[in-house]
């Protein structure tokens, strides 16, 4: 499948943030964590023509689409496509090179959504896969299904989708594998379906809904990988230097909130830009539904640490 017509979420924030703290013709190395479609990344490269931007990826179609518009844009001298997880960060950013600023638009592409045979999404039918990295050789989701106890299952949906009905759904799930494997979206979705009362089967969310973001971030330790990330980029960042995450869930949010702080209040002189964090507007959400749960939060590498005291006077 190719990639269709893509929004950046944030993407005006992003570059306001960025035009506020670095003049536009400076020479700076930045990095975007997540690729996707690449609509960050070329936002940015343009705006600030003698930057290098270092950009991750962990799919294969997300690569290659971005090999093919870099080409067209002219930026392969430009931006350095990074075929990894974002974990490797510290191993796969060359030793002298220190960044001015770090995006990461956590969780799934739109375009890894929308394609059935990567079984993210339960509008298709589709193999039960879901790593966003198909070539890695962990589990895949139907994996998980065939494998995890009852009490494991029922905690995977508890606390990665904050499932009200996680019991019947975990105790249905183990009751129809032993008459048949599940291996597919639908039929996952079915189960879903017919664990929820009859009365809340045709809310406004599907009774898949968290199920599926449950298996999603357990394939791919996206819990994991954010946190873990957040420690290999702070010290990588010049003075002066941001980082800025974008996630799209509490779970997240939570880790980015705590990460800052206990960051800012431990390691390094940290100065955090966004109190409350960042949301899109009206008009984003409009334009982009898909934006709605997006929150933006933002911290910045200053040269000594902020005093805590507020009545403190200046030197
Ligand atoms: C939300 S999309 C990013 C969209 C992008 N900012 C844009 O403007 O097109 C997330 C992308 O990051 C990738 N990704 C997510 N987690 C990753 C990780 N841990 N390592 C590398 N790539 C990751 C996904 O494969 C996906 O292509």
């Amino acid at each position: 499948m190719n990639y269709g017509e893509h929004f950046s979420v944030q993407k005006e924030d992003i570059l306001n943030l960025l035009k506020s703290n670095f003049s536009l013709e400076g020479e700076y190395n930045f990095s975007d964590l997540t690729f996707g479609a690449g609509g960050h990344t070329l936002a940015i490269a343009e705006l600030f023509p003698k930057s290098h931007i270092y950009s991750f990826d962990q799919d294969p179609d997300a690569l290659s689409n971005g090999q093919k518009i870099l080409k067209e844009n002219s930026l392969e001298e430009r931006v350095t496509l990074i075929d990894s997880n974002f974990e490797n960060f510290s191993k796969k950013i060359p030793l002298n090179v220190k960044l001015d600023a770090v995006l990461l638009d956590a969780g799934v592409s739109s375009h890894q959504f929308d394609t059935g045979e990567r079984g993210f999404s339960f509008r298709f039918e589709g193999p039960l896969d879901m790593r966003m990295n198909p070539n890695a050789e962990t589990p895949n989701a139907a994996d998980i299904l065939a494998t995890y106890s009852l009490g494991e299952l029922q905690e995977l949906f508890s606390l990665y989708g904050e499932e009200k009905f996680s019991k019947t759904i975990a105790k249905n799930i183990v009751e129809k594998r032993t008459q048949e494997p599940i291996l597919t979206t639908k039929q996952l979705e079915d189960i879903c379906f017919h664990s929820y009362p009859k009365k809340l089967r045709f809310g406004k969310i599907s009774p898949a809904t968290k199920v599926f973001q449950a298996l999603r971030i357990k394939v791919n330790r996206e819990l994991d990988v954010l946190s873990d990330v957040i420690g290999q980029v702070i010290p990588r960042l010049n003075c002066n230097g941001l980082f800025m995450i974008i996630s799209f869930h509490s779970l997240e949010d939570r880790i980015v909130k705590h990460s800052f702080k206990s960051w800012k209040d431990d390691a390094y002189p940290i100065e955090v830009l966004t109190k409350k964090p960042i949301l899109p507007s009206s008009d984003e959400i409009f334009k982009n539904s898909r934006s709605r749960s997006a929150k933006l939060r933002v911290i910045k590498k200053v040269n000594e640490w902020p005093s805590k005291n507020k009545y403190a006077k200046k030197e």
